[in-house]
């Protein structure tokens, strides 16, 4: 049995949809968030999950949050490290702590884009298509090796926030996939490059009709 260990910073939507789809051969060990307020904490506690806070304003670095982070999660004993709306920049020795074995899940078709406002950028840029990236994580904000991609189709009368709404019910299903390959042994980080099964049909994704 394989241990998860979600990092959320909010609302958890996508944790929720990682823990609902209930995948083979894993247990969501423990779902740890930088925020005491984090909405998704009350959701995991609720159903028996185990609940952390690490609340980055008690530290005085980043360091020093990094590193009692890392201790939080690995006395989880985690195979894998999911961030789900995780909203800290992390630091070189953490991401090379977990690499590999650390997924990161971004509103927009990655390399574009990375950072905040994605969906109002797109929408600035005459963007015919937005999206979703899973990507595994990397020191450099946002721009790790790509797993999968789930694409929309942007409409004329599309605002930030209805993008946001399609873009999300896709990252619903797109990281729950991935993650489940992950376990599955599908996925995997080779010298700097994403391996996967042979499906690679599985890596794209767009909205059922
Ligand atoms: C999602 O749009 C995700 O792509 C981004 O932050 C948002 C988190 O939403 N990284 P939720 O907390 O999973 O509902």
């Amino acid at each position: 049995m394989k241990n998860i260990v979600i990092l959320i910073s909010g609302r958890g939507s996508n944790m929720q949809a990682i823990v609902n789809a209930g995948i083979s051969g894993a247990r969501v060990a423990a779902v740890i968030a930088n925020r005491p307020d984090a909405a998704g904490l009350a959701w995991a506690a609720e159903r028996g999950i185990a609940t952390e806070v690490v609340d980055h304003k008690l530290y005085p670095s980043r360091e020093a949050f990094d590193a009692a982070l890392a201790a939080t999660i690995d006395s989880h004993q985690p195979d894998l490290v999911v961030l789900a709306g995780f909203m800290r920049i992390l630091t070189e020795g953490f991401t090379r702590r977990y690499e590999g074995r650390m997924l990161n899940i971004h509103p927009s078709l990655l390399p574009a884009f990375p950072g905040l406002h994605t969906h109002q950028r797109a929408l600035e840029m005459g963007c015919k298509v937005a999206g979703c990236t899973v990507h595994f994580v990397t020191a450099e904000l946002d721009h790790g090796p790509i797993v999968a991609q789930g694409v929309v189709t942007l409409q004329d009368d599309d605002t930030a926030d209805s993008i946001a709404a399609r873009v999300l019910t896709l990252e619903h299903q797109l990281y729950p996939a991935a993650v489940r390959r992950f376990v599955a042994g599908e996925l995997a980080l080779h010298d700097g490059k994403v391996k996967c099964g042979d499906n690679p049909a599985a890596s794209l994704m767009s909205p059922a009709p």
